[in-house]
């Protein structure tokens, strides 16, 4: 199932796009993962498989003729390709920006995209900068330095809605474990990213 929404997403985004979802994909699956095996999750929490999917095509309408609705016409995008998710699914996709949306979010699901989206950019942007390329010689303490200290570093990180996390309501993490989390599950997959 998972192929048909990856072909969908390598038709209706950039590659730039393309990368970043499969990246925000990954952040959900160890977000899911940390907060499950750290007994974490309430009973109302959707399954892992609606965080990844949720991850995975939430930029799917950042794309013409959506783009500025985004991300309210996930729906509409999917539909171009004879494809559906939940309304549960949606409602995450909806919490990533609540500023378009007015969806705030309130599960965990929702706190993670919300917090996850924008560090991908900065995760990436670390490891660009090393000689290797690799993500697999970025450090989290790197990654949390550029954030705390070098706010001119991946400027389109959203630093304040990142250090969110911390929200005792939300997700309740400090950054540093955050990006632990987020640079993990990104290095698991390092080869697609092309890093
Ligand atoms: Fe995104």
């Amino acid at each position: 199932m998972r192929d048909k929404y990856l072909e969908a997403l390598k038709k209706q985004l950039d590659e730039k796009i393309f990368i970043h979802s499969l990246a925000l994909e990954a952040c959900m699956g160890g977000l899911y993962d940390y907060f499950k095996s750290n007994n974490l999750l309430s009973e109302d929490e959707l399954p892992k498989e609606d965080w990844l999917l949720a991850g995975l095509i939430h930029d799917i309408d950042y794309s013409e003729p959506f783009k500025a609705d985004h991300p309210s016409k996930t729906k509409e995008a999917l539909a171009l390709y004879g494809l559906e998710v939940s309304e549960s699914i949606l409602n995450i996709i909806k919490s990533h920006s609540p500023s378009n949306t007015n969806v705030q979010p309130t599960t965990k699901a929702q706190w993670s995209i919300y917090c996850a989206d924008s560090l991908t950019g900065l995760i990436m942007a670390v490891a660009y900068v090393y000689p290797s390329k690799k993500l697999a010689d970025v450090k989290v303490s790197s990654v949390l330095k550029r954030f705390l200290k070098e706010p001119k570093f991946a400027a389109g990180t959203r630093r304040d809605e990142v250090a969110e996390c911390q929200k005792p309501e939300g997700l309740n993490i400090p950054v540093e474990k955050l990006i632990e989390v987020c640079l993990a599950s990104m290095q698991a997959i390092a080869p697609s990213l092309s890093l």
